[in-house]
């Protein structure tokens, strides 16, 4: 596995079938050729992922992005236009393109168009290489199933570099801007439904599509478990900073707090992240997280920030994270 290479050897990496740890502006993923059924077990043996849990398949663009799927609602042309490149996934129903092995079986595929400058180079390389401009990187999060995603290069090493061989590559692109995945839009129905909240808001769909969110999908999301994203020391939520108190006083030294900035640190308390807005909550999340446990801390104690914008993914995440 190496580390100090750039773009093009992530993409002839790939493009001869090895894996490649890749940043988006979401978090790290780890990818590798969506057509490539033998790479793609590769990437679910280095997770320790299920066989069941489908893969979203990124791509330089919307009309590349089409190509994966047998009909595309106006609805989702429309969010495509509005957030791509971005941190959106659409589930649509597959063209023959999307194999079992990336869809987990299931008769829809999950695409993506990444913003991220590193990741973008890499497809359209990947895209040359391939002589196919509509070539798809199947990458899930660069974790071990399960376990908090990577928001750095520095975390993909420390929890993949004893899963991959020599011949993969770990790309260095700086941190996350967004810091948690991609928000999911099931794109089979007459009207959109969210399957993972994100930084593209429920609001903002409505919004683009101009089209009331439906509850229910009749499409299934494995990986969006109870528990995920969960560090070792147990995560507690506080909905309000005034639980903080009395919470506090309970427990001893080895106890981390995760607030925005507004909230002080109650004494005896590790401050891991102090955000100062939803935004930079999100983006720090998933550090904050992993430096409880670099830490060595027992508990974490999670103030949750405001329920609208992108506070709903963030309470989504830290809900999963206290789920044992
Ligand atoms: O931001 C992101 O989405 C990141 C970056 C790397 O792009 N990727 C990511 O992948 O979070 P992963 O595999 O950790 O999560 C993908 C989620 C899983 O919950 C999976 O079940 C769901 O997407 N998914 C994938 N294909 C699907 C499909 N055809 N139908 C429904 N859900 C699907
Ligand atoms: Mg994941």
């Amino acid at each position: 596995m190496q580390t100090t290479q750039g773009p093009g050897d992530a993409a002839h990496a790939l493009a001869r079938g090895h894996l490649a740890a890749l940043p988006t502006e979401t978090v790290y993923g780890l990818g590798a050729r969506a057509d490539d059924p033998h790479a793609v077990a590769q990437v679910y043996a280095a997770k320790g992922r299920p066989a069941d849990h489908p893969l979203i398949a990124h791509v330089r663009d919307a009309d590349a992005a089409w190509q994966w799927a047998s009909t595309v609602p106006d609805y989702a042309r429309a969010l495509a236009g509005a957030h791509w490149p971005g941190p959106l996934t659409l589930v649509l129903p597959r063209s023959p393109r999307a194999g079992d092995f990336i869809t987990g079986g299931q008769e829809t595929v999950a695409v993506r168009v990444p913003s991220h400058p590193v990741m973008r180079d890499v497809l359209t390389r990947l895209a040359e290489l391939t002589h196919d401009p509509a070539i798809g990187i199947a990458a899930p999060s660069a974790n071990r199933f399960g376990r908090v995603s990577p928001t750095t290069a520095a975390h993909v090493q420390a929890e993949l570099e004893q899963h991959l061989s020599d011949d993969d590559v770990i790309l260095e692109g700086g941190p996350s801007s967004v810091g948690v995945e991609s928000t999911i839009v099931d794109c089979t129905g007459p009207a959109p439904v969210i399957l993972r909240p994100g930084h593209v808001t429920a609001e903002d769909v409505e919004t683009t599509t101009g089209l009331p969110l439906a509850e229910r999908s009749d499409v299934r999301a494995p990986g969006t478990l109870a528990s995920h994203y969960a560090p070792e020391a147990g995560v507690t939520l506080l909905a309000h900073a005034d639980q903080l108190d009395t919470v506090a006083t309970d427990r001893g030294a080895r106890t981390g707090l995760l607030a925005l900035a507004d909230v002080a640190t109650p004494a005896g308390l590790v401050r891991l992240s102090a955000p100062e807005s939803p935004e930079d909550y999100a983006r720090v999340l998933y550090s904050a997280l992993r430096e409880a446990d670099a830490l060595e801390l027992t508990s974490v104690l999670a103030v949750l920030p405001p329920s609208d914008g992108v506070g709903a993914a963030i309470i989504d995440r830290l809900q999963r994270a206290a789920t044992r």
